[in-house]
């Protein structure tokens, strides 16, 4: 059974990958490459590089809601290009692709930034969806809920590479009128986006500390990942290729989101999926349990594709809109 698909141009096999920000150190990511797996997410990085939150950054709400604000920490592309020249040779070698996650409050440091990453990555994703930033900072979420700044951003990351550029996309406009997520998806769409991600964390979640009477996270709001948010998640990327599909643009999604099993992933193909990336499932597991997690996963994929009549798992891609 092929579980193999393609992101612009891109041979990702098994159609899996893990979400940015989840074991997406390279030395990490080395290792996680060699189980069942088809590509491979970085941490999201920034040119200059930045602080992120202070502890606590991240709260269990239940065995199926997290929530996070870490506030993107990273030390810079001149770092994230050291730690990728070292990695990249091993993923050239066994063909899985690796994707660089950026994120950039100006166009012009966005091109530099992809201009340092250039040749130690396969694609870059770019975080226009991350809902967790400090006060006036202009950037992820911020980009991705407006569709001038989406089409603005887009075209720059465009301009600086040849390599594919995936726009990752927050639930947050899609929750508040799907009509809004249609109207951001197709500027990116026409700004060139090879493929879209949807979704990354759900914004405004709060947990409190019933008995220090406050928030528990530094940043107070966090947002809401883990299988909680895999409606929200389906939904989008449902609305995401209807809305291209109708545009003509036939453009992949990665669906992401409370990914767990093989039916989740299966039903994010339905609603129209190319690929997956899974993230909170995977946060506190041994490299021995991811190994066996996903080989299980791939092998449920397959018996599960074959049980609903198909030969390859994109045999199913959309199946949902028929
Ligand atoms: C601790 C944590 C850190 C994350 N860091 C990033 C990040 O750096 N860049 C990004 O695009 N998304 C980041 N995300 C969002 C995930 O990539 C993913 O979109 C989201 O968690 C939903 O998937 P899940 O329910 O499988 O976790 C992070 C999520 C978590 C839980």
């Amino acid at each position: 059974m092929d579980l193999s698909s393609r992101i612009a141009g891109l041979r990702i096999n098994p159609a899996i990958m893990n979400a940015s920000g989840i074991l997406s150190f390279a030395p990490v990511l080395k290792k996680i490459s060699e189980f069942k797996i088809g590509a491979l997410v970085t941490k999201s990085a920034c040119y200059d590089g930045k602080e992120g939150f202070e502890n606590p950054i991240i709260a269990k709400c239940s065995d199926e809601a997290w929530l996070n604000a870490v506030g993107l920490p990273n030390s810079g592309c001149e770092s994230k290009r050291k730690e990728l020249e070292e990695a990249y040779p091993h993923f050239k070698s066994i063909g899985k692709p690796l994707i660089a996650s950026l994120f950039e409050s100006s166009d012009e440091k966005m091109g530099k930034a992809i201009a340092l990453l250039d040749n130690v990555c396969d694609a870059f994703e770019m975080n226009f969806s991350c809902p967790n930033l400090m006060p006036d900072e202009k950037t992820g979420m911020v980009i991705g809920r407006d569709p001038a700044l989406v089409k603005k951003y887009t075209r720059a990351a465009k301009e600086a590479t040849e390599k594919p550029i995936i726009i990752k996309l927050s639930p947050g406009p899609y929750i508040e009128d799907r009509e809004r997520i249609k109207e951001i998806v197709l500027s990116a769409a026409s700004a060139g986006a090879d493929a879209i991600s949807s979704i990354n964390t759900v914004p405004g979640g709060m947990k409190i500390d019933i008995f220090a009477k406050k928030p528990v996270l530094t940043a107070k709001y966090g947002g809401l990942s883990g299988k909680v948010i895999k409606p929200i998640g389906i939904g989008c990327v449902y609305t995401i290729y209807e809305a291209l599909q109708s545009s003509g643009y036939n453009i992949p999604i990665i669906g992401i989101g409370g990914i767990e099993t093989a039916e989740d992933i299966i039903e994010y193909v339905e609603a129209g999926a190319s690929a997956v990336a899974i993230g909170t499932f995977l946060v506190g597991m041994r490299l021995e349990q991811i190994e066996n997690y996903l080989s299980f996963l791939v092998e449920n994929i397959q018996m599960l594709s074959k049980a609903l009549g198909a030969n390859s798992l994109m045999e199913l891609r959309g199946v949902a809109h028929e």
